[in-house]
């Protein structure tokens, strides 16, 4: 079968931070419940010149800045997201105009929860693959802005990005094995009602959920043809949907637990965690929870920290999408993704983010949504400039990376 897989990758998440420690303290919640109880530090904030349309079009700016890919290349794009701005337009079409993709580009949203992105990636994978793509390269934009009720305890897990993840037949950063793991089952752990900007939540349920996919995911894979080999043995990483780091420590439980079953051996001596899973949740614990864009921050931290030396090595991946559908699934590093890797520039936006008050975080939280807002100069490659005529309006800005 033609190899196939992630042939370049960009992320972009909004220049304003807030630690969940000064969140904690205004709520009253004891700070350690959130560091040590959820894992998290802080969260990444959308202003109100931002959302999922200039998140993603300034993840795919960054993705063209890095110069591997050229938007004459694309031949589809698939937006998974979440909290779309229109019910009709799909943010596609925007970044479509935005960024200049040929007029000869199939251009479709796609809508799962959190795992609407890995849907596109796998479609993806089939297309580029086909005689319909011409040798062309599918584009697949993760864009979203996780928001609950200010003062719910869910408040605590939200967060803001977008990843661009450019899908080949000739993948310079990861090869997708194609045996994959998929999981689906109508729950209602996690929604929002088509007249709410604010998710709802039943938060324990929603755990559950997360863990019963994973399962599920895990036996589709067996029985779609996946290795034999002990995933712990085999895998340099695993890297989970993290609506918090938390939810990871419970999911790679799971995933042992279950390696332990299927091997017949012991669980409780198992210490993968920290090698596996902790060295790429550094964005996560930063970020927060980013719905579509979640798994592929965990595989830009891992691709731009440590690509060169994860070079032949196999990684597990698992995306929850709540509702729920769910897939797991591996990949190879590909020898001299680090070249390209160096170019994802994570870290450099996290440590360039500046860090909001709870005053100014609760102000952009209320901002009605449909204002002209005035920015202060921190956007990515495109700013939202308010509804005129009843429609959205987006402006170019200089900056692409
Ligand atoms: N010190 C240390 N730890 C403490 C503590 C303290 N003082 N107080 C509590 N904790 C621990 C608790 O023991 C618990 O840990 P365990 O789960 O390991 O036992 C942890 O902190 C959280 O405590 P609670 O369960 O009491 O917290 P909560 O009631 O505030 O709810 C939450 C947490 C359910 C995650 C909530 O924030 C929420 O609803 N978030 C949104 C939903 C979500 O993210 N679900 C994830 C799965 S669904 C999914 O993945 C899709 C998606 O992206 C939404």
């Amino acid at each position: 079968m033609t190899p196939v897989g992630i042939d370049a990758l960009a992320v972009y998440t909004p220049g304003y931070t807030l630690s969940l420690e000064d969140l904690a303290i205004a709520r009253d919640v004891p700070p350690e419940k959130i560091r040590i109880g959820l894992g998290a530090h802080e969260m990444a904030v959308a202003p109100p010149w931002e959302d999922t349309v200039t998140l993603g079009a300034s993840a795919v700016a960054r993705l063209f800045a890095q110069g591997a890919v050229r938007p004459d290349e694309i031949g589809m794009l698939l937006v998974g997201t979440e909290t779309a701005v229109d019910h009709a337009r799909p943010v596609g079409i925007f970044l479509h105009e935005l960024l200049g993709l040929p007029p000869a580009c199939r251009t479709v949203e796609l809508k799962h929860a959190c795992y609407g992105a890995t849907a596109g990636v796998m479609l993806a994978t089939d297309w580029v693959r086909g005689a319909g793509a011409r040798g062309r390269k599918a584009l697949v934009v993760a864009t979203d802005i996780a928001r609950y009720d200010v003062g719910s305890s869910a408040e605590f897990t939200q967060g803001a990005g977008a990843a661009a993840v450019v899908v080949s037949t000739a993948p310079r950063l990861v090869d997708i094995e194609p045996a994959t793991g998929v999981y689906a089952r109508g729950v209602y752990d996690f929604w929002r009602p088509l007249d709410r900007r604010e998710a709802l939540v039943d938060g324990k349920f929603s755990l559950d959920c997360y863990l019963e996919a994973l399962d599920g995911a895990l036996a589709d894979y067996r029985v779609a043809g996946g290795s034999d080999a002990d995933l712990l043995a085999r895998c340099a990483a695993c890297l989970y949907h993290t609506p918090f780091p938390k939810m990871a420590a419970k999911a790679h439980a799971r995933l042992v637990a279950h390696e332990a079953a299927r091997l017949g051996r012991d669980a409780t001596a198992d210490d993968t965690y920290g090698r596996l899973v902790v060295p790429w949740l550094g964005a996560a614990r930063k970020v927060g929870n980013t719905y579509t864009a979640s798994l592929w921050f965990c595989l830009a931290q891992l691709l731009e920290r440590a690509a060169g030396g994860l070079a032949g090595r196999d990684l597990a991946l698992f995306s929850y999408g709540s509702g729920c559908c769910a897939e797991f699934f591996t990949g190879r590093v590909v020898a001299g993704a680090a070249t390209l890797a160096a170019g994802i520039g994570l870290d450099a936006q996290l440590a360039a983010r500046r860090r909001l008050t709870v005053a100014e975080y609760e102000a952009f939280a209320r901002a009605p949504a449909s204002q002209s807002p005035t920015d202060d100069g921190r956007a990515g490659a495109v700013r939202f400039g308010g509804v005129r005529d009843g429609r959205r309006v987006y402006e170019r800005r200089a900056v692409s990376s």
